[in-house]
């Protein structure tokens, strides 16, 4: 099973990436393999919403501005899972994961049901707000609606803050051992 762990925090050593660890370990630790992915060092622009409106993502299901993004969307499409870790910022997911899920969700959205490269696989979002601890739940809000855009499946959502960290960091471990194990178990279950 390959779960893509995407984080979006220019920071390595602060509360995203510590969170995004313990989501590594239990995906490993149940027998997943992990690609990481740090949106922060791709060069991937905004949408440009081509032509008006829509470019080629529209009935090509391709984006037409050539950066980074088509790489990562390639593989988003052979994994079986994904794990997205943001920090919190305004109350919503940060710039770099904004401009990725929004390019993605171009893509798919237009896809008939069913065909979305992401169609019915689990995602577990995490939102790590560092300063004041609020915007948890509109930025989990903004990625549950984008999960059912791209036809993905919510496995779990999990707000964390300074205070909750601690006790946070092991339920994402668990998220991510749970992950794997649906994955294993549900190998041809539909939902
Ligand atoms: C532009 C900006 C906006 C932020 N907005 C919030 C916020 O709404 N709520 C909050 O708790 N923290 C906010 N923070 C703090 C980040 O959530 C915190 O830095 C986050 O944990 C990321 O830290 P890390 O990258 O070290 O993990 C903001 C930080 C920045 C840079």
């Amino acid at each position: 099973m390959k779960i893509m762990l995407i984080q979006s925090s220019p920071n390595k050593d602060g509360l995203t990436s510590a969170c995004a660890f313990a989501a590594e370990e239990g995906i490993r630790k149940s027998g997943g393999e992990v690609e990481e992915i740090y949106l922060n060092e791709l060069n991937i622009d905004h949408c440009h919403a081509c032509n008006d409106g829509w470019g080629t993502c529209r009935k090509e299901h391709k984006c037409q501005e050539l950066d980074d993004f088509q790489a990562l969307h390639l593989s988003m499409a052979q994994a079986d899972g994904y794990v997205i870790v943001t920090p919190v910022y305004w109350g919503d997911l940060s710039e770099s994961a904004k401009a990725f899920t929004d390019r993605l969700r171009r893509c798919e959205a237009p896809q008939d049901e069913g065909k979305s490269i992401m169609f019915n696989k689990p995602v577990i979002v995490v939102a790590a707000a560092g300063g004041s601890g609020r915007g948890t739940i509109t930025c989990l809000l903004s990625l549950e609606r984008w999960i059912q855009h791209v036809q993905g499946r919510v496995f779990d959502l999990l707000p964390v803050n300074r205070w909750s960290r601690e006790y946070k960091i092991t339920a994402i471990y668990a998220a991510g051992v749970a992950l794997v194990n649906d994955l294993q178990q549900n190998r041809n279950t539909s939902y």
